[in-house]
């Protein structure tokens, strides 16, 4: 058992006022800490400190035990030589290592008023003359359980025993390092618990958005799959007229497309989460990947009589050239295919905030993004309701293609993320929707020639 907290307190203390004031407000600064959660060798020091102003010429360590390993650690040892505190780190606690290794095996107070004569400090000898010290008096400190947790020592330069003053502050400073190790491993243990939780937590919302994921591509699947089925049976049981096997082709083209698409975006979606997307970064000209995109999109522009426009330069981005063409795509196609007919889309270069960035917006004057989805418009499958008015067979008699599978947004915006920059709806509403895509810049292209 290590000593008790003594019960008639101040009675050892010195003969004025002042002594036990000091002691006082030494105890105090050091609860203070512990109160702020302030790092554990800093509250340790702080303790040692305090002991050595109030003990004259004393020297004081406190040594952290490690039960599973029954090995003593440094802890603190503010005036102890530093080839000292090394030679003793990771001491085997046992009945006859110097005054600590005792203490900790034996949970017991040793005080050796002198290592040169005492045998417990046989092997320890040379390494304390070394090191100006001569007597050593060390006390277990209590953890929970009544086992120790490490051991206060307390050093002198000379042949020292304990006078009762000495002996009081020792108790009331050992205690007060006994409270500072508790509570910090009760903060250590609580940090544990909490990022053991957030863990769990976080890996069951994983895992349930995964399986969401998985059911949705399921449920997207299986509608242009059915088709497929539905078509390829008529196509081989009746007997056709040649319009309405060719209707039949275009439908199973059609669906069969509509799949590869889905699976190659939830490919790509699942790769860039994984941070496994190959990307090749290279300079890359905006207005060629925009003219290339409004070349692609110019039929489809042109049966919803949309105007396309760029008021672009000769700015360069660091980015994948067919990822960012695939950025633009969808941007653009959201445009068309989410506006009205006869909308325009504008696609500008600005300047962003920081000098090494480049902001490109792509306006549209459609009806904005639903404000129900404004919040999860990047989390996959994340698409309005047909708009009242517009449904599937107007959409078709408008020549507009109704594909809309939710990705190409979630897409974009982790397409843009990968390559250095970001994507944000910068404005949405019935005036129509500003998209804007920030990449860094990269140097000029070399002119032609
Ligand atoms: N420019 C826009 N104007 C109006 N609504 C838009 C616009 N862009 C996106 N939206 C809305 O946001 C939803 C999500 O867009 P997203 O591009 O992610 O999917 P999608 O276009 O429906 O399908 P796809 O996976 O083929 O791109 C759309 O379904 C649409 O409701
Ligand atoms: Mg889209």
């Amino acid at each position: 058992m290590s000593q008790a907290w003594p019960v008639e307190t101040e009675a050892g203390l010195g003969p004025d006022d002042g002594d036990v004031r000091d002691v006082l407000d030494r105890q105090t600064e050091v609860l203070e800490l512990i109160a702020r959660a302030v790092p554990l060798r800093e509250v340790l020091t702080e303790i040692l400190t305090s002991l050595e102003h109030l003990m004259d010429g004393a020297r004081c360590s406190v040594l952290l035990l490690d039960r599973e390993h029954r090995t003593l650690h440094h802890g603190a040892a503010p005036s102890l030589p530093a080839d000292y505190v090394a030679a003793i780190d990771g001491l085997a606690i046992g009945d006859g290592a110097g005054s600590c290794g005792t203490a900790a095996a034996l949970n017991l107070p040793v005080v050796v008023t002198d290592v040169m004569t005492d045998p417990r400090w046989a092997d320890y000898r040379a390494v304390a003359v070394a090191a100006g010290l001569r007597s050593c008096w060390s006390t277990p400190i209590d953890g929970r359980n009544g086992l120790p947790v490490g051991t206060f020592a307390v050093y002198h330069p000379r042949p020292h025993a304990p006078t009762p003053r000495e002996q009081l502050l020792v108790d009331r400073f050992t205690h007060l390092a006994s409270v500072a190790i508790g509570h910090a491993r009760l903060l250590e243990e609580r940090r544990a618990r909490l990022e053991a939780e957030t863990a769990r937590r976080t890996a069951e919302e994983l895992s349930h958005a995964k399986s969401e994921l998985l059911a949705a591509v399921g449920h997207e699947a299986r509608t242009p799959i059915q088709a497929i089925v539905g078509f390829a049976e008529l196509l081989g049981t009746m007997d056709l007229d040649e319009a309405r096997r060719r209707e039949a082709l275009d439908h199973i083209g059609a669906a069969a497309g509509h799949v590869m698409d889905l699976l190659s975006d939830v490919l790509d979606l699942s790769r860039l989460e994984a941070g496994a997307l190959p990307l090749a970064l290279e300079p890359v000209g905006v207005r060629d990947v925009v003219d290339g995109v409004f070349g692609l999109l110019s039929s489809r522009a042109d049966q919803r009589e949309f105007s396309l426009e760029h008021h672009l330069g000769d700015e360069v981005v660091l980015a994948d050239h067919r990822r960012l063409r695939q950025v633009f795509l969808n941007l653009v196609t959201n445009a068309i295919r989410h506006g009205d007919v006869g909308g325009r889309v504008v696609v500008r270069a600005c300047s962003a905030e920081a000098p090494d960035t480049l902001l490109v917006t792509v306006d549209d004057n459609g009806p904005g993004i639903p404000p129900e989805l404004l919040a999860r418009i990047f989390t996959p499958f994340a698409r309005g309701a047909a708009r009242p008015g517009r449904t599937p067979t107007a959409a078709a008699d408008e020549g507009a293609q109704e594909e809309s599978i939710g990705l190409g947004l979630a897409l974009a915006h982790g397409l843009v993320g990968a390559m250095g920059g970001d994507l944000e709806v910068g404005r949405s509403g019935p005036a129509g929707t500003s998209m804007r895509l920030t990449l860094p810049r990269a140097d000029p292209l070399p002119g032609p020639g």
